[in-house]
This record gives C-alpha cells, structure tokens and sequence, in this order.
C-alpha cells in the first residue's frame, strides 16, 4: 500500500469542508475532515502533510467561536486558512482582525497586488466568492499581503519560509475563479506535497486492505444495481476472487433493463459469483392494493430483507460466511462522527435486519471515498459506464414512483416512459448535468385527451429532472424545450394508456425529488 501523504482539513462548522477534502482529492492528494474540537497536538499525532483550516459561520470574536491552537504553527507542518480559517490564523498569528461593516457576501472582484507563489500566475483581478462579515486588516509579522478587495485590506497572504498562506475568500466554490489553481499552489508550491491519490492507487490500496482483513474466508455482497454496491462488490472480488458471493434481489421495481445489468453485464465485467433471487411475485402479491407510500415502503423494506436473509442464511449453512460488503461512503462516514477500520455491527444496521444468528462483520471499501471517486474507481475497474454512471435511485424503486397502487401493466408503461426519458436525455447528453430524473406514473389520475380521432381518458406522466449537490436540497432543472418535447411526443405516442406529459418545476423544499 501506498503511504499517501494526508492532508488534514478542519472543519470550522462550515458546509465547505467536505468540498475542500474533494477539490484536495482532485489535485489527488488524500485528505481527511478533522474536527476544530482536536488539540494541535491530536492534530499533529495525526501527521499531516499540510492542514488546511475551513470556513465556519462565526465571528472569530463571538463567545465560543472554534479556536485555533496557536501551537500548531510551532510544529513545521504548513497550514493554509480559508475565510474563517484565515482569519483564525491571523488571529493567532498576532494579526488583527476587525468588524469592519463591510461585508461581502457572493461574487465579488478581488485585485492581486503582488502574486506571491500562492496567486502565482493569475490575472491581476479575478471573482471570487466571499461570504464573511470580519475582515482581517493587519497580517501578522513576516506574512507578505498579496491581494484586497473593495471591503478586505488583506484578502490573501502567505509567509514562504514558514510554509503558511491564506485567503478570505472560498476557493474551493466553482463560482471563484482559478480556484483549484490558488489550492494547488498551495499543496504543491508552497507545500511540497506529491500527487499520489489516483483511482488506480485506490484500487490497489482498496485490494490490499481487503486482502489483509479477508485472508480465506468468505464475503457477501447485496448487489442494488447502484454504482456504490456495485463498486464495493467489484473492489472485493478483485481482492479475493471466488470467496465472494453477491446476492441480487430482484424485486421487479427496477428500471428498464437494469436488473439484466446486473445479473448479465456487471457479472461478465467482474466475473463475480452472483445468486439471483427472483421473487418479483412476491413483492407484487405484498404490494397489492396498496396505495400508501409509507406503508408500500415498509412492505418493499420488509420482502427484501426476508428475502435477503433466506438467500444469506442458505449460503451461510452451505460455506460459512464471515463478511458483508457495506457500501459506506465517506460523506456518511464524516456526518456520524468519523472512525476509523471496520465497525462489527448487527446487520439490521445496514441491509435492514437480519436474524440474531446471523451475524457478520462489515467491510467498507469505500469508506474513504467520496462519490466522484467511487465513480473513477469503478471506471478503473473496468464496470460498464451506465452503472458507473447511473443516477441515485431510491431502493424502494419504481414502487414510490407509481402514485396510486402498484401493477404489472402499471409498472410496464412505467419503465417504457423512464426508458424513453432516459434515453432522449442521453441522446441530448444531458446525463451528468442532471442529479436524478424521476419518471412518476399518477395512477389515480386521468385526464381527457384526444389520440387520433377518438376522446382518450388516460394517465398523466410526470418528468421530474432534478439539479442537486445531495439530495437534501434540489433545484427543477431547466431543460431544453426540444429535448422535453421529444420525450413528451414519444411518451405519448410509445406508452398504451398514457394522454398527457408534465414537467414539475418545484425546487426542495417544499417539494421533495421523489413524489411519494
Ligand atoms: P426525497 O424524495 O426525500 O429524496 O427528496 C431524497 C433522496 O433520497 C432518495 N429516496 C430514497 N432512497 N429509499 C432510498 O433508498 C427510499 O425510501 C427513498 N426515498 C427517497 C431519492 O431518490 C433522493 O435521491
């Protein structure tokens, strides 16, 4: 394994910390979100190549602001502060910072007045996004001042010879020019740092870790059909090969051609050994006349995990499992709290419930990584791009995008709607722009329409194209016309039953991605 370089990113309480571990990872060195809580020594004990301080939402001088432990800077380990941070830093740093009343929030022009190694390169007046009411308007002694704004005297500095440097304004939004460029000046220029943190070296890290936790015994995996399962299962049977059992459950509420992904192009990518369970008839015996979305969610929940644990429990008595693949990604990781190795949990913590009996330790192969990287991996492991790049999709499935109760004939024109959305959006190459693209079927409402010459009373379907960072706030996107027209007319004319296309144009909240 690879003895990456780490750079620490302390978390002031802003939501910009995990953006700044990502662009760090970008420039492809590992980083780590730490608490402003830690000591400069627990920091240290970490040993960090670099340490980067985040923005925050107080005011350096409001009782009980996160502090900053002067003694980091007697420790020889280069620091960069970002707004908050840089403030901290001047602060600490026997700088004054003052509520001058002028704040800035947003866009705002930032003139470099002396490039220094940090700003190197860059245009003598760029836009950058600020959002901060103090201002730092001494730097500390040996610092040199390289750029202001109308509002901030000081707005970046650096001391070369200690290795420190910092910026009022958020390099790490896209909305700031040169962003990256002013970040990685900092982790390479002035730094020193390598750039070791590539898909491939995650890879083999990934393989050698699961390696030494494995050694011969057994894995099992539930495939989803989402690229995290999918992922984690393919790092795992790289690393051990045929001690590894995926199991799919086939609930029939997957999307068009989804579940044959699975079951024919993930397995011939991989190789993997793949158990189907195929009980489509049970999910929709259990989903009959049901019309609730909660009580339609607990029954899906329900019928997997029965169906999991039959599957699970029978490859268990026939060899002996030891393990259970989890697809954790790193942002779930920071938001409870951190920790480090695997965690031996009861299984109902994670695929829902499994009996006492069963019980088996987790791995989590993708517990540093954040969901781009997820992707890169997978496309290093060679999976077939739509599943690399498949948009999030609820596990209850297409069962929460019929409103009304869930059918075969229902969910046949479903997935011929969904098939034809999706493809019209591919076509105009849309994919990545787009968060997720529910395709809802409102099965206890028609309409009036009129198809050839004869009055119809159909089904109205719902195109709900969502723009969004994740999931917990979302914009509607704004597609273009053609493109909504071509799925509105094909919709129509392709799918028996369905008279009418609506497009939703609420942002969540109110309204969430999915309508039930
Ligand atoms: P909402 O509709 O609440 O969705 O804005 C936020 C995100 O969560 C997904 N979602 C689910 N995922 N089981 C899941 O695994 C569910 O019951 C479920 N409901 C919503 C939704 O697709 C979106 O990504």
């Amino acid at each position: 394994m690879i003895n990456h370089e780490r750079v620490l990113v302390v978390d002031f309480g802003a939501q910009y910390a995990q953006l700044i571990a990502r662009r760090v990872r970008e420039a492809r060195v590992y980083s780590e979100i730490v608490s402003s809580t830690l000591s400069a020594d627990e920091l240290l004990a970490r040993k960090p190549a670099a340490i980067i301080l985040s923005g925050g939402p107080a005011s350096v001088y409001a009782d009980g602001a996160p502090s900053l432990d002067p003694a980091l800077f007697d420790s020889d380990v280069p620091v960069f502060g970002i707004c908050y941070g840089f403030q901290a830093m001047a602060q600490a740093l026997g700088g004054t910072v003052e509520r001058t009343g002028g704040r800035e929030y947003g866009r705002t022009s930032l003139a470099i007045q002396q490039s220094g190694v940090l700003l190197e390169s860059l245009p003598s007046a760029i836009n950058v996004w600020m959002s901060h009411g103090d201002s730092v308007t001494k730097a500390p002694e040996g610092f040199d001042v390289l750029a202001h704004t109308a509002g901030t005297p000081v707005a970046a500095f650096e001391d070369r010879g200690r290795r420190l440097a910092g910026v009022q304004w958020h390099p790490e939004v896209q909305h700031s020019q040169m962003g990256q460029q002013v970040l990685e000046h900092f982790l390479f220029d002035i730094a020193g740092l390598t750039p070791t943190w590539t898909a491939e070296t995650m890879v083999s890290d990934a393989v050698a870790a699961i390696q030494a936790t494995v050694g011969d015994r057994r894995v099992l995996c539930a495939l989803s059909g989402g690229v995290d399962s999918a992922v984690a299962a393919a790092l795992v049977q790289r690393a051990i090969g045929s001690q590894l059992t995926c199991v799919f459950v086939d609930h029939g509420l997957l999307r068009a051609g989804e579940a044959e992904q699975v079951k024919q192009d993930f397995v011939a990518a991989t190789g993997v050994e793949l158990v189907v369970a195929d009980e489509k008839d049970r999910f929709l015996g259990a989903l009959a006349g049901v019309t609730d979305p909660e009580e339609k969610r607990k029954i899906i929940g329900r019928e997997f995990i029965r169906t999991f644990e039959a599957t699970a429990g029978q490859l268990a008595g026939e060899r002996g499992i030891d393990f259970l693949v989890q697809g954790t990604l790193y942002p779930d990781v920071v938001e409870s709290g951190g920790g480090e190795g695997t965690s031996n949990i009861k299984s109902h913590h994670n695929v829902g419930g499994l009996p006492d009996d069963l019980q088996f330790t987790l791995i989590e192969p993708l517990r540093t990584m954040f969901k781009d990287e997820v992707r890169a991996v997978g496309e290093e492991l060679g999976l077939p791009e739509e599943m690399v790049w498949r948009h999030p999709f609820p596990g209850p499935g297409l069962g929460i995008r019929i409103v009304g109760e869930v059918t075969e004939e229902r969910l046949e024109v479903l997935r011929e709607a969904d098939r034809i959305a999706r493809e019209e959006l591919t076509a105009a190459g849309l994919d990545r722009e787009i968060w997720q693209f529910p395709v809802v079927l409102l099965g206890d409402v028609r309409s009036v329409g009129v198809q050839g010459d004869s009055r119809t009373y159909g089904y109205p379907i719902v195109l709900r194209p969502v723009l969004s960072e994740d999931a917990m706030t979302a914009d509607w996107a704004r597609l273009p016309y053609d493109v909504l027209e071509k799925m509105s007319t094909r919709i129509t004319n392709e799918c028996e039953g369905i008279n009418r296309v609506v497009v939703d144009i609420t942002s969540k909240p109110p309204g969430t991605i999915e309508w039930e």
